[in-house]
């Protein structure tokens, strides 16, 4: 039986009640680690140490191994993200149309480099490779909405919108 059927009750955030309980769910179960990660990221937005370390003792795994998990997924994050993830296309075709400069003029105006995250949390930003919209480029996405055939002057009026 692993360790967290065994503790004691105690006075929890609501996150870490949150987190208790799907690891309740999961504890006993064979491949149980990457749907308790992927759960416990949606409750805190990113995977912080000690959510590791806690998910490390109650699914009695090692440490090293929840680590070597979350690094080799991309879909896990050990930092925050911003509520806002922008997606510049730096596939062929927006290379070939400028995203490189797009990509420039949003790190200029946010103030951060590509792969990082504004210090209010409004903005995650990542270079990817196609995002099959390549008849729109260059192209971005911001959250779920695509914007194409972009020149870098647009960049300040289209992050504006997103609060
Ligand atoms: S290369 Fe950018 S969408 Fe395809």
């Amino acid at each position: 039986m692993c360790n967290c059927c065994q503790q004691d009750q105690q006075v929890e955030t609501e996150k870490e009640l949150k987190l208790k309980e799907v690891i309740g769910k999961f504890c006993n179960q064979r491949g149980a680690l990457i749907p308790v990660l992927q759960a416990a990221q949606d409750i805190y937005g990113y995977l912080p140490k000690e959510v590791l370390i806690k998910i490390s003792e109650d699914l009695n795994l090692p440490l090293s191994k929840v680590y070597g998990v979350v690094t080799f997924y991309a879909q896990f994050h050990l930092k925050p993200r911003g509520r806002h993830i922008i997606r510049v296309c730096l596939g062929t075709a927006c290379h070939v149309r400028g995203g490189a400069k797009v990509l420039e003029r949003i790190e200029k105006e946010l103030g951060i480099s590509d792969g990082s995250t504004t210090e209010d949390l409004r903005y995650t930003l990542e270079s990817v490779a196609c995002i099959g919209a390549c008849g729109l480029a260059p192209v971005i996405m911001v959250g779920d909405d695509t914007h194409g055939r972009l020149e870098p002057e647009q960049i300040p009026e289209i992050l504006e919108k997103y609060e």
